[in-house]
């Protein structure tokens, strides 16, 4: 990839990040401490998609930097990705939250949030153009594959996702830290299984696009 296109993506994704940070369509936008845009190499083959930022995320406008996201890096860096080379963004931009009459808590993001918030994910998606898309949970899952989609059942198999994008869902790195017992170990298995497939997507060539056809000029005139 060219210096002038890092750039060039560089400078959309900041605009992108600036049009979020005055964004206030939903609720949670005048809640938040932070908005939590996305982050990662404007050129990574391999987009991660999250459900939406959590308290940490909030208070550091940063995706994926709480204990999820440590054991995130963790499974990044198992299928031997750096997280500074891959983008990780969420399916909302602010921190769903709910007051339980004490404190602020997290919650999933609603349909109408991530409904709102879609239009700044696909512009990230056609800026990066990853080669895969890894949708984490089942909300971020359901966003590109419809309320139908059951992660449970259906995680860890190919679909086609946004710009012919392949993408995969997989279990959130919270609800692998929420095991406990016996499920931790099925649970670590089925996600290093999906992680794999990834490698291996990520590993296989990249179709090099049919050199334009070359038409013999007009050499002599007339
Ligand atoms: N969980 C998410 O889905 N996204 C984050 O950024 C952090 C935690």
């Amino acid at each position: 990839m060219s210096l002038a296109e890092r750039t060039r993506r560089e400078h959309l994704l900041a605009s992108g990040a600036a049009t979020v940070e005055r964004c206030r369509r939903c609720a949670i936008g005048g809640t938040r401490s932070h908005s939590v845009y996305g982050e990662g190499d404007p050129c990574a083959a391999l987009m991660v998609v999250g459900e939406g930022p959590g308290e940490t995320e909030d208070q550091l406008g940063r995706p994926f930097v709480g204990r999820a996201g440590e054991l995130l890096e963790r499974m990044l860096a198992a299928i031997g990705l750096p997280r500074d080379e891959v983008y990780i963004c969420n399916t909302v931009k602010c921190r769903p939250t709910l007051f339980d009459g004490v404190r602020l808590r997290n919650r999933a993001p609603d349909p109408d949030e991530m409904a709102n918030c879609r239009q700044y994910l696909d512009e990230q998606i056609e800026i990066v153009r990853p080669r895969v898309l890894l949708a984490l949970g089942a909300p971020a899952a359901k966003s590109f594959l419809g309320p139908g989609f059951s992660i449970t059942k259906q995680r860890g198999q190919w679909y086609v996702g946004p710009l012919e994008t392949p993408l995969i869902a997989s279990f959130h790195p919270a609800y692998i830290l929420r095991q406990t017992g016996g499920e931790v170990s099925a649970v670590k298995r089925l996600v290093w299984d999906d992680l794999k497939a990834v490698r291996a997507r990520l590993d296989e060539p990249v179709p090099v696009p049919a050199p334009a056809p070359v038409t013999q000029p007009d050499l002599f005139g007339g």
